[in-house]
């Protein structure tokens, strides 16, 4: 679709290439929100580092990485799992030819003073962050996006400051952060770069739940073949052991 022309007048600046980061605001019931940041206490246990004490503890490094599969959450994982086939179809994914899978679903528990830090998800496509508290104020920390690349300061690092001559606007910001508040889920392509900055809440703890999702085609059927670069379903891959080929 081409570019619309512009009015005569004045310079005008559009948005080239956008990265598409999904919100939803859930309205969490109370009570259910009570039960479930009470089993994340029970899961973390005596552990509030990850293990370095500065850094928040995150289920996926301590053998909690299945929340799905847990009967507190698996409820509210099925509904956020529906947002994220939304989300594809938002994006022109054809729901009946790709799979979404959920790979793993973990939380994430900051004490005041935690962080996590600047990292990406080179294991998955699609990833989603909910959030089981927080106030929109940003103060028990906000989550920072990096752009893979920010082309508008046009000098490589200028966008970071340090006295440099350019102040950026919403057109070189070198990231963004995203303020978390109960029951705020958020939806972005794995492949960018995030962090949490640190939960600067003396009172709270910070709670979130991560998801990785991968699209694979369906299962194709004896004599088509999937979509090129699309991986074809996992149901007929074949393992590499060392007795040989498995199936998966
Ligand atoms: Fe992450």
């Amino acid at each position: 679709m081409p570019l619309p022309l512009p009015v005569p007048g004045p310079l005008q600046i559009q948005p080239l290439f956008p990265v598409a980061l999904g919100q939803v605001q859930l309205r969490p019931d109370p009570l259910e929100l009570a039960e479930q940041v009470q089993a994340l206490h029970a899961l973390r246990g005596d552990a509030d580092g990850n293990p370095d004490p500065g850094c928040a503890w995150t289920g996926d490094l301590n053998g909690v990485w299945q929340l799905h599969l847990h009967p507190t959450f698996a409820p509210l994982i099925a509904t956020l799992t529906g947002h994220a086939r939304c989300y594809l179809e938002e994006l022109g994914f054809d729901r009946r030819r790709v799979v979404l899978h959920l790979q793993r679903c973990w939380p994430v528990l900051s004490e005041p003073g935690q962080v996590v830090g600047r990292h990406h998800h080179p294991n998955a496509h699609l990833s989603a962050i909910y959030y089981l508290n927080g106030d929109g104020s940003g103060r028990s920390g906000c989550l920072r996006l990096w752009p893979p690349r920010q082309l508008n300061e046009l000098v490589p690092g200028l966008g970071a400051g340090h006295g440099g001559p350019l102040t950026p606007t919403c057109w070189t910001e070198p990231w963004l952060d995203v303020a978390p508040r109960a029951g705020l889920l958020l939806l972005f392509p794995s492949c960018i770069d995030h962090a949490v900055l640190p939960n600067d809440d003396p009172d709270d703890l910070r709670c979130s739940l991560s998801i990785d999702f991968m699209l694979t085609a369906p299962p194709t059927p004896e004599g088509q073949a999937p979509p090129e670069y699309l991986a074809p379903h996992p149901g007929q891959w074949q393992a590499i052991t060392e007795d040989g080929v498995q199936p998966a």
